[in-house]
């Protein structure tokens, strides 16, 4: 079967998986790849359409990032966005400059061809989102003005004989009206694709791409409980059923009934056709735990030890072909690009690979996925809802939610908190797929009166951040009603606990774990 695909090329630009999620909108499939791919290469990938990011950098500086001229030349559509439409008016022979006038944020755009192909389904006056220093002051030869706003004269230009379109603007944010529509229309019109991808689709071609490249070979996956490793699993067990062994290392810092839930998924009374190990390795932890009250030196302490029960159960199982992972595409696109995500992730993998386990070869089945649409393959391949929303956990898990030494006690205290928390703002009917929502036992004990004795106890910090991308983010505005039930809730359930704040630290400056 043929695959319809678009190709994102990335020149840096923060809005780049906004732009592959809304083509996959559109049901076609579209896949991010750097701004240095060689336009052989891209041809051998057969795209339907190229769409060029933005991106922080000027055409005209030394070192911008610049792709190959002949890009243009492969009878391929290529949209240009922002730094993208500039790129492409400077290879093409137009001319960019500094804006007299800047413009960041809603503009209005006039239309100057409503018969454009792109424009065709969108109002002669429409709002766009604008965020540009650089602009066209001369388009190529060649091209023709479609769009202006009051200080960009090239809002949008195209050469439509050759299926180059650019916009100076970003259709891919909402704040742009009809960005969509302008979307669909490249995708659908300009390139032709039909629109017939979808999450059911990714499943029967994964599964058949997996069987293809496994064989009859073995396969180790650390499954840890999160959404990306669940679904991995669930893909492969459908795939190779039980050639698939799944090590869960249960490291004592997962929220409350956690390991039991993952059990039960996975686990032989679970629905999925696997091998399930699960290794209750929490007294390891938190015997190497005790006595530490450094956030690095927790987090690393952690790491290796998480790889290191992982490889003594890989030993165990004797070599395997196959070592499979849950990575997915903004792993891979923060990792891999040269745009400055790679620092980020580091800390974000509990240990790294295991260097000790013997394998040939790396299995990925997630790698071109977006969270939302792992979920989405989640929920088709049979996964539980609660499983399939899990909210964002860190690695290290719980030790990166409680401040200074992790001891048994502190993680119960911790545990039994957050499970109050998150059950009352569910019985608030409080959405909490917008961010993070979660309780942290800061290091802090003072004296309270509890009857008529004195306590000496804990103060738990709860803590609720809206945010988009996990790079920035605002403290969640829980309705006070729902944060007293909590206080009352966890003062009177949880032993250890005499003081329950909420914090109000917004990302930057703070991070959304309390470490
Ligand atoms: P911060 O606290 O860095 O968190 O603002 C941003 C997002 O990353 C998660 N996080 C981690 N995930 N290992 C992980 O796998 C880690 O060490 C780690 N630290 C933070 C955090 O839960 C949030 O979603």
């Amino acid at each position: 079967m043929e695959r319809e695909l678009v190709v994102v090329l990335d020149f840096g630009g923060q809005y780049k998986q906004l732009i592959a999620r809304r083509v996959r909108e559109c049901n076609v499939y579209c896949e991010i790849h750097p701004y240095t791919i060689s336009p052989e290469k891209l041809r051998s990938m057969s795209p339907r359409g190229i769409i060029l990011t933005g991106g922080p950098g000027s055409v005209y500086e030394e070192n911008a990032p610049l792709c190959e001229r002949a890009l243009f030349e492969l009878d391929i559509p290529v949209l240009g966005i922002c730094y993208g439409s500039q790129l492409m008016a400077h290879l093409l022979g137009g001319a960019v400059r500094t804006a007299p006038v800047s413009e960041y944020g809603r503009t209005e755009l006039c239309i100057d061809a409503p018969d454009s192909a792109i424009f065709s389904e969108v109002r002669r006056r429409t709002t766009c989102w604008m965020s540009h220093t650089d602009y066209i002051a001369e388009p190529p030869a060649g091209f023709a003005v479609t769009a202006h706003t009051r200080h960009c004269p090239v809002a949008a230009m195209e050469n439509a004989a050759r299926g180059l379109y650019a916009v100076q603007f970003h259709p891919e944010v909402l704040h742009t009206a009809e960005g969509t529509k302008m979307l669909r229309s490249f995708v659908r019109e300009v390139c032709g694709c039909s629109g017939d991808w979808k999450m059911s689709s990714f499943i029967g071609e994964t599964v058949r791409k997996l069987r293809a490249q496994i064989g009859g070979g073995k396969v180790l996956l650390g499954l840890s409980g999160g959404v990306d490793s669940s679904v991995a699993a669930a893909l492969l067990a459908k795939a190779v059923g039980r050639q698939l062994t799944c090590v869960f290392v249960d490291h004592g810092l997962l929220r409350k009934n956690e390991g039991d839930e993952v059990e039960a998924v996975f686990g032989s009374g679970g629905n999925f056709e696997l091998n399930f190990i699960r290794v209750n390795a929490q007294q390891r932890f938190y015997e190497k735990l005790a006595g530490v009250t450094d956030p690095e030196q927790k987090r690393k302490i952690i790491g290796a030890e998480f790889i290191a029960v992982f490889e003594e159960e890989a030993r165990k199982i004797g070599a395997v072909d196959f070592l499979a992972q849950g990575t997915i595409y903004p792993d891979v696109v923060e990792s891999g690009t040269g745009s400055g995500g790679a620092v980020i992730k580091s800390h974000h993998n509990v240990g790294g690979l295991p260097e000790t386990v013997d394998f040939k070869g790396i299995v990925e089945p997630l790698r071109e996925l977006f969270k939302d649409e792992v979920r989405e393959a989640g929920l088709g391949l049979g996964l539980p809802g609660p499983l399939v929303f899990r909210q964002p956990f860190p690695g290290p898990g719980l030790g990166v939610r409680i401040v200074g030494e992790v001891t048994p006690e502190k993680v119960r205290i911790v545990q039994d908190a957050d499970a109050i928390f998150r059950e009352e703002l569910e019985r608030g009917g409080i959405d909490t797929g917008k961010g993070q929502f979660f309780a942290a036992l800061t290091n802090m004990r003072s004296v309270g009166v509890m009857g008529d004795g004195r306590t000496y106890d804990y103060a738990v910090a709860l803590r609720g951040v809206l945010t988009s991308d996990f790079m920035t983010a605002e403290a969640a505005d829980v309705p006070w009603s729902v944060l007293q039930t909590c206080m009352n809730r966890i003062i009177n359930e949880v032993r250890g606990v005499n003081r329950v704040l909420y914090d109000l630290t917004s990302k930057p400056p703070g991070t959304i774990e309390l470490e």
